[in-house]
């Protein structure tokens, strides 16, 4: 590259924003993240080298740093202290057991949407009693199941779903607790296919109809009203919608009072956004400094249910450079992993930082750096883990991408017929494999060939 500087628009110390690419400074990247760090330029993960990672579990590799998730685990429950609460860790984020493992040592209660989630959150040693059930779509089955383990609350988001609880709960001759997921019509400024909260969603029981519903759960005989809930999207940067969430939730709390109604606790949900490459989130103190004054005058038990910034830098996927294929209009990076691995691009066009395992030459200034599209193997050309990155390849090259931990693993898939990655968790020097690497034969298992007459 020449010139870099004088056609770059610098918009902080991480990026470098050219004509021909966005320029991630790597060091000044990993400065962001606890976990991450350059020594003598080479990348490590608390104290694994990503090479050596790389070559002991093969890539494509998820790597998660048990102390960068248990240090927001604590932020949280640091940041809330002067209050009852319970932090509720989103298992859909990630829900390895080991990482579901280090969050129960360490108190966390869960929020699931699934009897899967809830079964993984008592093999992995968690307390059902921690445990609250979110979702649209609980199933007869889910919530007897549910029901019987002792969980703390339901999540209700309709009025059948109320009456179906009901009337399990009567069948087993138990009371089922519950909160109501109220819509509070609140825009959480994200991204349209992670906000919840506003009235077009799917999600919760719009914030006019609330009271009416409350007063007919009251009148269930198997129903226990404990609480309220809301949840309005996810990847929040600014802590204004939560406010705003907040106020009408209050409103809802004292118009329920007004009613006879009381309850115990108070659900904010998750959503708290995280830095990927620039973006600039409140911290979670900022969060709690917003939030305090309100709940603490509200006096009740407060329930947050974060996922994304619970575990998102706390892992990166490991990838290898396997093709170069410089074209006349454009460079493609082929590496191993792709689009079935990790499909946050592909779906939400996030934008998530690659970074190289060393550093020496690496610069924006070093020849030989170019924009690359990072793409994967897959037959699609919506296969893509970034675009316009200025790098300086080789083939063999190990590449991290970072801020992974959140709904990279869990949302991958076998399409192309590709085995899942590897997931590794790393603490101090130690490492581990938390879930091996899929085999070809484990994707065609539970397959038959077509065994009738033809
Ligand atoms: N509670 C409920 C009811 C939720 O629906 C969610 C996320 C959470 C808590 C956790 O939110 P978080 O703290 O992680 O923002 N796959 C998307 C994100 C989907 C979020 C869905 N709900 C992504 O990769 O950006």
């Amino acid at each position: 590259m020449s010139n870099s500087e004088s056609q770059a628009s610098i918009n902080d110390t991480v990026t470098v924003q050219t004509e021909q690419g966005l320029y991630i400074d790597p060091a000044a990247l990993t400065a962001h993240f606890s976990a991450l760090e350059y020594h003598d330029e080479a990348l490590y993960i608390e104290g694994a080298s990503v090479d050596e990672l790389a070559q002991h579990y093969d890539t494509p590799c998820y790597v998660y740093s048990k102390q960068a998730i248990l240090d927001v685990y604590q932020a949280y429950s640091d940041s809330f202290a002067a209050l009852e609460h319970q932090i509720c860790y989103a298992v859909k984020a990630n829900s390895n057991l080991a990482v579901l493992g280090v969050l129960a040592k360490a108190g966390a209660g869960f929020d699931i949407v699934s009897r899967g989630e809830l079964m993984r959150v008592l093999a992995a040693g968690g307390e059902a009693s921690k445990v609250v059930f979110s979702g649209v779509g609980k199933t007869r089955g889910d919530i007897e199941f549910a029901l019987n383990q002792g969980i703390a609350c339901f999540n209700v988001e309709s009025v059948a779903e109320l009456t179906l609880i009901n009337e399990v709960a009567q069948q087993l001759d138990k009371l089922a607790p519950i909160s109501l997921r109220v819509n509070p019509d609140v825009d959480a400024k994200t991204h349209p296919y992670i906000s919840t909260g506003l009235k077009d969603n799917k999600f919760g029981i719009a914030h006019e109809l609330a009271l009416e519903v409350y007063t007919q759960a009251a009148s269930l005989a198997h129903i226990d009203i404990i609480g309220i809930d809301c949840h309005i999207g996810s990847q929040l940067t600014e802590v204004e919608p939560f406010v705003a969430a907040l106020d009408k939730v209050i409103e809802l709390i004292q118009g329920l009072s007004a009613k006879g109604i009381e309850l115990q606790h108070v659900d904010l949900g998750g959503g708290l956004g995280v830095r990927y490459i620039d973006e600039s989130p409140v911290s979670i103190e900022e969060f709690a400094q917003a939030l305090l004054p309100k709940l603490t005058e509200l006096g009740l038990t407060v329930f947050f249910e974060p996922g994304r910034s619970v575990v998102a830098n706390a892992g990166v996927l490991l990838t290898g450079v396997k093709v170069l294929k410089p074209t006349q209009h454009k460079n493609f990076a082929i590496v191993d992993a792709a689009m079935n691995d990790l499909i946050r691009p592909a779906l939400y066009q996030a934008e998530m930082a690659v970074i190289p395992s060393k550093l020496p030459s690496r610069g924006i200034d070093t020849e030989g750096t170019q924009p690359w599209d990072i793409v994967g193997a897959i037959c699609e050309t919506g296969d893509f883990l970034a675009k316009d990155r200025l790098l300086t390849l080789a083939t063999d090259d190990i590449l991290a991408i970072t801020g992974a931990g959140a709904y990279g693993f869990v949302m991958s898939s076998n399409y192309n017929s590709r085995p899942r990655a590897a997931e590794v968790m790393v603490a101090g020097e130690q490492h581990q494999l938390i879930r091996k690497r899929e085999t070809i034969e484990d994707l065609y298992a539970n397959e038959t060939l077509w065994q009738n007459e033809d």
